[in-house]
């Protein structure tokens, strides 16, 4: 299949897309990114990268580092993570708190803040340095030493955190959290920082694509606890708007407020696309199009 000739068409076809939508506005470091950006990636399994647009270009990777920050829990802690989390679609905004009290302090499922709270605060008490680990990990599988944190991002997370830290302390009342609460959201809004671009997410994604084998061939996560996460982010990946991505894209899928998405193309192939105009549900406009478009283009999706 030719990925670049599949991109440059893509590109051309999202470009009345991109600009619309809003940047996310919470987060002032991230309100000031010009929306005009457009960047998309595709590597195989072999990491091999194609890419159009501005797809060497960092952004702040945000909600998307919950997937990696879960591959790392359950590699090293197993499946009593789910004691503490569950597995089903909210259908409430990503930030939302209604249904936490009902169910007992147990959010419904990793990608909500709710949940990547709970998964952030089990892979601190499993590691002693949650960001630092998820920030290892995606060096490693990106093969880019020099990704950092944007401390000016996590900063200005930090000092408008008040949801997250209510979704915190709510579920801490609950026995649901183990680690002291400003401790916790430290290492939630610096994992939330972490700047790559297109190609490095596309290839530190590949161990979903590859059942579970890491960058250097051996095996982070079991061929079935591979499965589990695509069937996560295919079922809550994207908030709310979950329904209508496996609808229009039918991928495993995790987006982020910067504007960036990674998708999976079990046994093929892993993609990042980045354009920073959210949409209602936050997730990016002109990239939910584009991989709209590229399982339309190719015919690859998991149905
Ligand atoms: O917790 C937050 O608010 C952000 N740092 C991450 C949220 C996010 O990316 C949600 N995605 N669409």
């Amino acid at each position: 299949m030719d990925y670049q000739a599949i991109l440059e068409r893509i590109a051309q076809d999202v470009a009345p897309l991109v600009g619309d939508g809003t940047p996310a506005e919470y987060i002032p470091a991230l309100a000031a990114v010009d929306p005009r950006h457009f960047g998309m990636a595709i590597a195989d399994l072999d990491g091999k990268v194609h890419g159009v647009g501005d797809w060497e270009r960092p952004f702040s990777t945000q909600s998307v580092t919950k997937v990696f920050a879960l591959a790392l829990a359950l590699s090293l802690g197993g499946d009593s993570l789910w004691e503490h989390v569950g597995r089903e679609p909210s259908g409430n905004p990503f930030n939302s708190l209604v249904q936490l009290e009902y169910e007992n302090g147990i959010p419904r499922n990793p990608f909500i803040n709710a949940g990547a709270l709970v998964v952030t605060d089990r892979l601190l008490t499993l590691t002693g340095d949650a960001s630092s680990e998820v920030l290892e990990f995606l060096r490693q599988e990106s093969g880019n030493p020099e990704l950092a944190f944007d401390p000016e991002v996590a900063e200005s997370e930090s000092a408008h955190g008040d949801r997250n830290a209510a979704l915190a302390h709510f579920m801490a009342s609950y026995g649901n959290i183990a680690n002291p609460v400003p401790a916790l959201l430290d290492h939630y809004f610096w994992q939330c920082s972490i700047e790559m671009n297109c190609a490095d997410l596309a290839r530190a994604a590949r161990f979903l694509a590859r059942h579970g084998l890491r960058a250097d061939g051996s095996r982070l996560l079991t061929r079935s606890e591979a499965k589990q996460i695509n069937a996560v982010m295919l079922t809550c990946g994207t908030y709310d708007a979950a329904g209508e991505f496996a609808y229009r894209v039918g991928l495993p899928g995790k987006s982020g407020v910067g504007g960036g998405i990674v998708a999976v193309v079990p046994g093929r192939c892993t993609l990042c696309v980045w354009s920073p105009g959210l949409d209602g549900q936050g997730n990016s406009v002109a990239g939910v199009a584009a991989l709209d478009r590229f399982t339309t283009l190719t015919g690859l999706s998991v149905f």
